[in-house]
């Protein structure tokens, strides 16, 4: 399995933000082995240039919508207020109930949390029906009765402030009767008219405020359209994302009209990292979702639409060298969330020439890798790794070094804040 190639993306067509700054992957490396030179790995680093650079190319290609910044794929509250401050980025999705509280309470807390799924953190539902500023901050996301019930059954109606409700609708593609489902299983609700009689159940209750509808095409944004090596492939996933935005532009309006009977809405959330273009385009959206695209990890190389930068990577200490064609890292085993495959694990980007092996993989504590990158590393040498998925890589670390202005500064993830919320 060959790295990635690293060769910086073009810069961004001309449009409301600046072209990202190019910068050859020599340079980034120099600049990250010059800034954390005094740091023992292991250490994880964000290289802000590049991290600024994606924040602006989400924002253009968001094409005027607001960019709700997506916690999961970021897990360190120093970067989300930094994208925070980016104009086009409003708002954050959260993705638990805890995190969101932790996120909007007190003076200084975030305004606007969308949680991003439904939450039966019974804890957390009571302290959010007992905060007055918290329950005008976060909005709670639902797809049945069920979990209305629940918030009722913690806190009653006539003991609490209004709960801000947001639908999530299923962005499902189904075809054949619904024997083919495209996309993920989350949602119970597919049609306008189960989005309108859920609308319905929760108007017709006390103690809740229906504010929104969600619907989140994870065929579209989370498929990489390019995948290297395998044209079939390409073909059927490009072939499927076109059919399925296609019917989610009818069925996405119908729904927003159905809610908007019902209740007038606030927000209408959709779409991910690789699907904003497509996202955008619909007219019933008023605003989008991004996070993975800030940090650019290795699952979102093979898009065709974008390239974001790696902006995230991490550094392993060699610790041995087994034979003349390996040497042995310290860990190794950072391996990202979803159906198990080659491309959920680590990848080895410099020094260049680096692979896993079949036999061992990411290993638990030590990861041997071959390749031509092995005659220049000794004990003590590092090797740079980026993760296969954004946020994940924060659960691995309390810090993260900020590389680009003057020397590495360490801000800390939400592990080194003491927080694990999923
Ligand atoms: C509800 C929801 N919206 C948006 C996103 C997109 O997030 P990202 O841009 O980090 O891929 C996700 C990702 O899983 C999601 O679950």
């Amino acid at each position: 399995m060959p790295p990635p190639a690293l060769a910086r993306p073009s810069p961004s067509p001309t449009g409301a933000a600046p072209a990202p700054v190019v910068v050859p992957p020599e340079a980034l490396f120099t600049r990250l082995e010059a800034a954390t030179a005094g740091l023992d790995p292991p250490l994880a680093a964000v290289d802000l240039a590049s991290f600024d650079a994606n924040a602006l190319d989400l924002a253009r290609r968001a094409g005027g919508l607001p960019v709700r910044v997506a916690t999961k794929s970021v897990r360190c509250r120093h970067l989300l207020e930094r994208v925070l401050a980016v104009p086009g980025f409003r708002g954050v999705m959260a993705h638990s109930l805890a995190e969101a509280l932790w996120l909007a309470r007190g003076p200084g807390g975030l305004p606007d949390v969308l949680m991003g799924y439904p939450s039966a953190d019974r804890r957390s539902l009571g302290e959010l029906a007992s905060d007055e500023l918290a329950a005008s901050r976060v909005t709670i996301m639902v797809d049945s009765p069920d979990q209305l019930d629940l918030v009722d059954s913690v806190a009653p109606p006539s003991r609490r402030p209004p709960i801000r409700v947001c639908l999530d609708i299923d962005a499902s593609l189904r075809m054949a009767g619904g024997r083919v489902h495209l996309g993920v299983r989350r949602s119970p609700v597919h049609l306008a008219s189960e989005a309108e009689a859920l609308a319905r159940a929760v108007v017709g209750r006390r103690g809740f405020s229906l504010v929104g509808v969600m619907a989140y095409e994870a065929q579209i944004a989370g498929v990489a359209d390019r995948p290297p090596g395998r044209p079939l492939r390409a073909m059927a996933v490009r072939a499927m994302q076109a059919a399925s935005a296609a019917e989610l532009a009818r069925r996405r309006g119908a729904v927003v009209a159905a809610v908007s009977k019902v209740s007038p809405l606030e927000l209408v959330n959709g779409g991910g990292t690789g699907s904003l273009e497509r996202t955008a385009a619909d007219p019933a959206v008023t605003e989008l979702t991004a996070g993975s695209g800030l940090f650019g990890p290795a699952l979102f190389d093979h898009y065709r639409a974008f390239r974001p930068y790696p902006a995230a990577l991490f550094a392993l200490p060699v610790v041995r060298r087994p034979d003349q064609g390996t040497v042995t890292v310290a860990g190794g085993g950072w391996v990202a969330s979803g159906a198990a495959g080659a491309d959920r694990l680590p990848v080895p980007v410099w020094p260049e020439g680096l692979q896993l092996t079949r036999a061992e993989g990411a290993g638990e504590v030590q990861t041997p890798l071959r390749g031509t990158g092995v005659s220049s590393l000794r004990v003590g040498d590092r090797v740079w790794f980026r993760h296969a998925k954004a946020g994940e890589l924060c659960e691995h670390v309390s810090a993260l070094h900020l590389v680009g202005e003057g020397e590495a500064r360490a801000v800390p993830t939400y592990r080194g804040e003491g927080q694990a919320f999923v």
